[in-house]
């Protein structure tokens, strides 16, 4: 069977350590929020900061790492076939008809993939970050004559804690429609692509 070597043991690593961050940030998250008990508040509220800081370094190594390495132009956007991926979410797939786009080496991602994680880096991200920290330093900032309303600061961090968790369900529904079920999940274990989608990009570099 015709195979393509897509995700690097790097990409891997950060993806998989990402995933286990946000979901554990998601959880104790929603339960710091108080839409459930099952750590106890103080808990939640430690493995939330503790976890805060892991997926702080890994997003500054990830950056770093998409910079050296020019990884970062698989994010850039483009309109081309969006048209086709967009038509195959809303139908084609439901006829079984293949994807209409190509995996390669160089581009991995079909056109809404890769505006859909430029706005997870650009903005849900970002929003995460800043408001999580200043939701951290409060007191401090409040010490040093910053008094920033803690209120706009918690819904902000809310409003990026409910695009998160949009953005995670759909990633999961889609991790399914590969060619297999679990065809596109196997690739982010084991790094390689088999099957039609592997051929077909052989096929096209
Ligand atoms: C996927 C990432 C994250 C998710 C889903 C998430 C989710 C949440 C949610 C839902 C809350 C409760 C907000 C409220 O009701 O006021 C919260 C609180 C908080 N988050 Fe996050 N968060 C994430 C990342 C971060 C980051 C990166 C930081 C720090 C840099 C952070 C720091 C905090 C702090 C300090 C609180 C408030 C705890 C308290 O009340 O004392 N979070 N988070």
């Amino acid at each position: 069977m015709e195979r393509i070597y897509i995700f690097t043991r790097f990409e891997r690593f950060w993806h998989w350590t990402q995933a286990l961050l946000v979901i554990s940030m998601m959880i104790t998250g929603f339960e710091i929020h108080g839409s459930y008990s099952l750590f106890g508040f103080a808990k939640a509220h430690q493995i939330h900061t503790i976890a805060a800081w892991a997926l702080i370094i890994l997003w500054v190594f990830a950056i770093f790492w998409h910079f050296i390495t020019g990884e970062w132009r698989q994010y850039l956007p483009t309109m081309k076939d969006a048209d086709k991926v967009i038509r195959h979410y809303a139908w084609g797939i439901f006829l079984g008809e293949e994807h209409p786009f190509v995996v390669t080496r160089a581009r991995k991602h079909n056109p809404l993939q890769a505006q859909a994680y430029l706005a997870v880096k650009l903005l849900i991200n970002p929003i995460l970050w800043i408001s999580g920290l200043l939701y951290l330093y409060y007191n401090e900032l409040a010490a040093l004559g910053q008094h920033l309303d803690l209120a706009t600061i918690a819904l902000i961090h809310t409003i990026g804690a409910f695009m998160m968790l949009a953005f995670f369900v759909a990633h999961v529904y889609l991790i399914t429609t590969g060619h297999t079920v679990t065809a596109h999940l196997k690739a982010m274990i084991t790094g390689w692509e088999d099957g039609e989608g592997a051929h077909l990009a052989k096929r096209d570099q």
